[in-house]
């Protein structure tokens, strides 16, 4: 099947080939690479990307799941191009970061203040170290497959095996402060932490990277009685899931609050972002106006609420505000797990569509999926061949990584996946 690739992608692969000069691995960020070389981008639009060779791609990656109004929405577009012409970073206070704050609070159940990042990790960084001011405790806690980006303190227990360091160069001191917990398991979670006294337990109300599985909403609750009962601070990373789910985020869907949240992706309109909210009494730790050095939580950062990212984020949001945009986005999703189910043929292919709202995976495994140790056992090159063959036909997934979809998709988009999919299982099954 390689082959119809290398003979629709000769451009992009010259262009790997001088990428891997200059890139490590020819790539940006690790994961953009896949075998047997990725293709390069020349510009996207709506549901599509084109590469440097002129192929066209349904694009169910969007830009790591960030863009829920598709590539360049016109009133994205719109905004941006005007607040081009009046300046692209102040370094000074300004009112859309007002505004887009007060967006924030207005549909995020459990915010009362925000401040903004420039990615999730960052935001993740910085929501931890406030967490720790807050409650004077250093340990903290996270999920096994939890991604929450790089940052050395949740950079644990993200891949299988989760005992083992997920990259070279963390110190065994952060590996010593974070406590890593089983998903879905509130036994386990209790056993794991019992004697430990730690500042927060960080979740994403739906496995992302992890393989796209939904906490059980009773998990959920029961975390939430746990974390009160202990002191501990609940954080729901909501980099995927904000403004996705529901206009609220995960935290709406399931209908669990959180003390503190982190967003990304989606909030930044297409462009770079992270945030992190929480009740006025957590945030106001950051406040040097009332708490002094050392007992001041710092957060800052030269491009943080630029106001290129903010109008994008503000103009996003308030077409989402409403829930109607999502609850179409989610329908679909829906339906999508329903008809990839079938296509594969039910019980007897072996595949597991996981997901919620508008997020899905297919998995090649016979195995119900309701945690990470269960994904780390499906059969990867299956899904691999899956999303090559399909993207030798037009249609991207990010190989082995979770579809999204966003308004922009067309009947004849989520058509093409079923035929492709179709296709493909019909040229298996031969
Ligand atoms: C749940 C979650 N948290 C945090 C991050 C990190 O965000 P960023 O890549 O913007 O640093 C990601 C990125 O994929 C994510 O999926």
């Amino acid at each position: 099947m390689t082959e119809k690739y290398a003979s629709k992608t000769g451009k992009s692969k010259a262009l790997y080939e001088r990428a891997k000069k200059v890139l490590p691995a020819g790539v940006s960020y690790g994961i953009r690479y896949f075998e047997p070389y990725p293709f390069y981008t020349a510009r996207a639009k709506g549901s599509k990307l084109y590469d440097v060779d002129g192929n066209e791609y349904v694009d169910f990656w969007l830009g790591h799941t960030a863009l829920i109004l598709g590539h360049s929405p016109p009133a994205v577009v719109k905004t941006v191009k005007e607040q081009l012409e009046n300046g692209t970073i102040y370094g000074t206070s300004h009112e859309l970061e007002v505004a887009l704050a007060e967006q924030v609070v207005k549909m995020v159940p459990s915010a009362e203040m925000v401040r903004f990042t420039n990615s999730g990790t960052e935001a993740n960084m910085y929501v931890i170290r406030l967490a720790r001011a807050y409650t004077g405790r250093s340990k903290i806690a996270k999920f096994e497959g939890g991604w929450h980006g790089g940052y050395d303190a949740l950079h644990v227990g993200v891949k299988y095996p989760y005992d083992i360091p997920e990259s070279a160069g963390l110190t065994v001191g952060t590996l010593q402060d974070t406590i890593v917990l089983p998903f879905n398991d509130l036994e386990g979670v209790k056993t794991k932490l019992k004697g430990e006294k730690v500042a927060s337990v960080t979740i994403e109300p739906v496995l992302g990277a992890g393989g796209c599985i939904p906490a059980e909403k009773e998990f959920l609750k029961g975390l939430r009685e746990f974390c009160d009962e202990k002191g501990i601070l609940l954080i729901f990373d909501e980099v995927i899931t904000g403004f996705r789910l529901a206009p609220g985020g995960g935290q709406q869907y399931f209908d669990v609050e959180p003390d503190m949240t982190v967003f990304g992706k989606i909030l930044g309109g297409g462009f770079p972002t992270g945030a992190f909210c929480a009740r006025r009494e957590i945030m106001e730790r950051i406040n040097a106006q009332i708490y002094k050095r050392p007992n001041c939580s710092f957060h800052g950062g030269t491009f943080a609420a630029n106001p290129i990212t903010m109008t994008a984020g503000l103009t996003t949001l308030k077409l989402l505000e409403d829930g109607k945009l999502i609850d179409g986005l989610n329908k679909l999703g829906g339906k999508i797990r329903k008809s990839l189910t079938e296509i594969f043929g039910e019980g007897k292919a072996n595949v597991q569509i996981t997901g919620a709202g508008s997020l899905f995976n297919v998995h090649f495994t016979k195995e119900r999926l309701g945690d990470p140790h269960a994904v780390a056992r499906v059969d990867k090159e299956k899904l691999l061949s899956y999303d090559l063959a399909l993207m030798e036909n037009g249609i991207f997934f990010l190989p082995g990584h979770n579809g999204a979809l966003s308004t922009a998709h067309s009947k004849d988009d989520i058509e093409k996946l079923y035929d492709e999919t179709e296709r493909y299982v019909k040229h298996r099954e031969k």
